[in-house]
């Protein structure tokens, strides 16, 4: 513990680590040192943004995708998955619905479905920026070229995530089939932002194969690459994939993870994910405590919730948009935080406009 008390000034003073330190952190497994992480990722947090938690609503809009990743419930070689697509009026009238809620950003998630050409995307893209100039819209549909990323930013796209999903590559090997790479998948991030898009990068915790070593190349990565956004959660075993016996990534290694992914990049927009929260019926408030400062309640029409599962148990399934914000105000005020009405963008681009 004295040493990790050290290693904690370190990394909040210079924000770095040598790769030994940064192993040596996450392996001490006490309490103390995680409590201690997250004492500071919360001073840090709370010297930028305050208490305030931003909210963003997800509107899960398709299920069917041409990628075949070997964790993920909605992989294309699922047969078992119910498969939906949202019309272009119902992802309209979920993100009317939201904005009615309060919402400031629609994050529009969904498998790699061809059907969403450039030409469909733009066109939502523009109708939603007509009817709610003064919210921000957020993509998170994979990997595209970089073409399509720019007529999707020219069409009033704000942010996009797309999660490196690891940054050991022997491991994103493992994890993905043979067509799939990481160096694409950084070569699109890279894209990303040099279009000036707000990026989101992040990684799953306990995927099958990973090792404390392979959690540090994440940090590495997302020093050097510098993202504005961090989505990271437990890795969590879906029924119908050949991971389905594996056992589900740490809560407590994730909470560790995102007080220190603070203390590196102290602006960043950190989710405390629905995954998180499905690990642990407490882990969305968890994740607020550990440096989190964004939950993403779910938009989606409830038809189609049931049909999003990229793990088992996913929570939120049954519930109306409503009562899934109201749930999420309550919880973070519990834990001494608010859930702000505001597009909360990234500081950068607050300074840039
Ligand atoms: N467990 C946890 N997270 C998962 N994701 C996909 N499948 C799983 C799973 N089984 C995450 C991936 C993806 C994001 C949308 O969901 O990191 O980028
Ligand atoms: Fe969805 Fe609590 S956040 S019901």
């Amino acid at each position: 513990m004295e040493r990790s008390e050290k290693l904690i000034d370190k990394l909040a003073q210079t924000r770095d680590l040598t790769d030994e330190e940064f192993l040596a952190l996450l392996e001490d497994e006490t309490e103390e040192t995680r409590e201690a992480l997250a004492a500071r990722a919360r001073e840090v947090r709370e010297a930028i943004h305050g208490k305030d938690v931003y909210i963003r609503g997800l509107v899960e809009f398709s299920n069917i995708c041409k990628n075949d990743c070997k964790y993920c419930g909605i992989r294309r070689s699922n047969r078992n998955a119910e498969r939906y697509r949202l019309t272009e009026e119902q992802i309209l009238e979920c993100a009317d619905m939201g904005y009615d809620l309060g919402f400031r950003t629609v994050v529009l998630q969904g498998g790699e479905d061809p059907y969403f050409t450039d030409d469909r995307l733009e066109q939502i893209i523009r109708k939603l920026k007509d009817r709610h100039p003064d919210c921000a819209v957020t993509l998170s549909i994979g990997e595209r070229e970089k073409e399509s990323y720019q007529r999707l930013f020219d069409a009033g796209a704000d942010r996009y995530l797309l999660r490196h999903e690891t940054a050991d590559e022997e491991l994103y090997k493992s994890l993905h089939p043979e067509e799939m790479s990481f160096a694409h998948r950084i070569k699109c991030l890279r894209e990303l932002k040099e279009i000036g898009y707000q990026v989101g990068a992040g990684f799953m915790v306990g995927s099958p194969g990973q090792t404390k070593a392979s959690l540090v190349k994440d940090l590495r990565f997302l020093q050097d690459l510098k993202p504005e956004m961090v989505g990271i959660g437990p890795f969590i075993p879906h029924h119908d994939t050949e991971y389905k016996d594996c056992e589900a990534g740490s809560v407590n290694l994730t909470l560790k993870l995102l007080s220190i992914i603070r203390l590196l990049l102290p602006d960043v927009l950190l989710p405390s994910t629905t995954a998180l929260g499905t690990a642990d019926p407490m882990g969305r408030e968890k994740g607020i405590l550990a440096g989190a400062n964004v939950v993403m309640p779910n938009l989606s029409p409830s038809s189609v919730r049931g049909k999003y599962l990229l793990y088992d148990n996913k929570i939120c399934t049954g519930d109306e948009a409503a009562e899934c914000i109201r749930c999420m105000t309550a919880r973070v005020a519990k834990v001494g935080y608010q859930v702000v009405q505001s597009r909360g963008d990234h500081v950068s681009y607050k300074e840039k406009n």
